[in-house]
């Protein structure tokens, strides 16, 4: 029988489209009660928590800039407060600002950093004392096959990627012994609005080299999340792959 998520709580940070979403479902949909954090979609973050309470579970909506320290705070806090407990983060957040290198300003470089990586450290951060606490927790990363490939116009986007894993294995080697376990998924081009921020022309050089000649629809990273949540107990310290074959 497929194992459940009833009773535990779920945080998943830019939650309100996207990969997030679909995370956000599929979670519900197994039983956990789910914290969409947003920072600027709140009518779809309110769409989604009527959709997940449509499922049996509940939900709870956050706003919060996960790239400030406070704010992942005030995100952690406010689970404990409503739900006592935090068993599965989920950092998902995450943007691009392309330009190839002698193109890119140092704003372009700060910002992607700023967010894609200062979230990860800021959420895990501020949830791992009710983890360590309890002695147990599942937290996944979203990082990307960019981070392990590179790519043309991503050398900001490709370093926080490739950042997120090192972050993944160390913190993972950290708390295995308090029963935490720590993996990255690698999505390849998955179809949401990130993707279709990229030209048509491009985005159809790139179709052609997914050897699985297709785009990853989100509901397949989101099943990934679901599979290590659920059954990952000895899985710890991974980057997982979910890239039809493609590394660039
Ligand atoms: P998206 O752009 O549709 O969603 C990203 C979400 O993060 C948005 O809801 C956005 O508002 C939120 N966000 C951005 N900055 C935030 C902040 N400071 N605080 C809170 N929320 C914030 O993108 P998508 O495709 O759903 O991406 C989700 C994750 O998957 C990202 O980390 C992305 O890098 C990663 N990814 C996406 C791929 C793709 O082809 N779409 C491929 C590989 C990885």
């Amino acid at each position: 029988m497929d194992k459940r998520l009833d009773g535990q709580t779920a945080i998943v940070t830019g939650a309100a489209r996207g990969i997030g979403r679909a995370i956000v479902r599929e979670l519900a949909a197994t039983g956990a009660n789910v914290v969409i954090n947003y920072v600027t979609s709140a009518d779809a973050a309110r769409e989604l928590a009527k959709e997940v309470e449509e499922l049996g579970p509940k939900a709870l909506i956050v706003q919060a800039d996960v790239s400030s320290y406070e704010q992942a705070g005030e995100l952690a806090r406010r689970t404990i407060q409503t739900f006592g407990q935090i068993d599965i983060l989920v950092n998902n957040a995450g943007i691009t600002r392309d330009k190839t290198l002698k193109n890119m300003s140092l704003e372009q470089w700060d910002e992607v950093v700023h967010v894609n990586l200062d979230s990860l450290f800021n959420c895990t951060r501020q949830v791992l004392p009710c983890m360590l606490e309890r002695q147990s927790g599942k937290i996944v990363n979203i990082s990307s096959f960019v981070g392990q490939g590179g790519n043309v116009g991503q050398a900001n986007y490709a370093t926080t990627k490739a950042g997120v894993i090192g972050f993944t294995k160390s913190v993972a080697l950290e708390v295995s012994h308090y029963g935490i376990t720590v993996n990255a998924i690698c999505p390849g081009f998955t179809e949401t609005d990130m993707l279709q921020s990229v030209p048509a022309e491009i985005r159809q050089r790139l179709l052609e080299k997914i050897p699985l000649g297709r785009f990853a629809q989100p509901e397949e990273v989101a099943a990934c999340v679901r599979y290590i949540v659920t059954e990952g107990d000895y899985i710890t310290a991974q980057t997982i792959g979910i890239n039809g074959g493609v590394y660039i």
